[in-house]
């Protein structure tokens, strides 16, 4: 992968790995409300395990040396060290550090897509983290917005992933890295929610 103008970036890569994935979006979205992680602070405390096994499992994407010379600044991306503090505030013992998910440099595109997207939809969690007393300085950190606002941070990150030249097979490998995000992340939300 190298930082060059591409053929392929028309109309843009995350535009397509959004098209690609808006099915597994939706059912991620309604998946996380049924869970009604928003009802109470015991519940909030397993959504944030959810949140702990996502992102914990892709820490090692954000602190990859390859990932950050394509993707400069990514390493500073990470909520993972957010979602630990959110947990202390609320006295949940912080889980065991996940496994690192397995995925070529062309799969990690997508797998880090759909993390930093989610980053929009929890704009909206946040507002529900207020019904708790919840707040960016109490619970609900790695929900805030960047303090120069959710926007410029995603566009600039679709910007560097946009700018990536892929082959079509990188291509092709990072929309399964979006769709495998998602799955996983649905199977964490199951196996955490599964007896609450
Ligand atoms: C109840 C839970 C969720 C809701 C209500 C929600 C809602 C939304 C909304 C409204 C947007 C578009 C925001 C905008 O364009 O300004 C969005 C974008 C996105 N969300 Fe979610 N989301 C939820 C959970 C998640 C989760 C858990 C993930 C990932 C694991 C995720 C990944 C994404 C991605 C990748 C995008 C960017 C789509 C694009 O390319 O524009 N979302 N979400």
């Amino acid at each position: 992968m190298t930082a060059a103008p591409s053929p392929h970036t028309e109309p843009g890569r995350c535009k397509r790995l959004k098209a690609a994935s808006s099915r597994d979006h939706d059912s991620v979205d309604q998946l996380v409300m049924a869970a009604r992680p928003f009802e109470s602070r015991e519940r909030y405390g397993r959504f944030l395990q959810v949140q702990h096994r996502f992102h914990g499992s892709l820490l090692a994407l954000y602190q990859d040396r390859q990932l950050n010379l394509q993707l400069p600044g990514l390493l500073a991306l990470s909520r993972f060290a957010a979602v630990e503090a959110d947990l202390r505030d609320l006295g949940w013992p912080l889980p065991p550090r996940p496994q690192p998910v397995c995925a070529t440099p062309a799969q990690a595109l997508g797998w880090l897509y759909c993390s930093e997207g989610s980053n929009l939809g929890a704009a909206f969690l946040f507002k529900l983290t207020q019904r708790l007393g919840l707040a960016g300085t109490l619970g609900a950190s790695h929900l805030a917005a960047h303090p120069d606002g959710r926007a410029l941070h995603w566009r600039e990150f679709v910007a560097k992933v946009d700018g990536l030249l892929l082959d079509e097979w990188q291509e092709a490998e990072a929309v399964a890295g979006a769709i495998a995000a998602f799955d996983s992340y649905r199977g964490h939300l199951r196996a955490v929610f599964a007896d609450a």
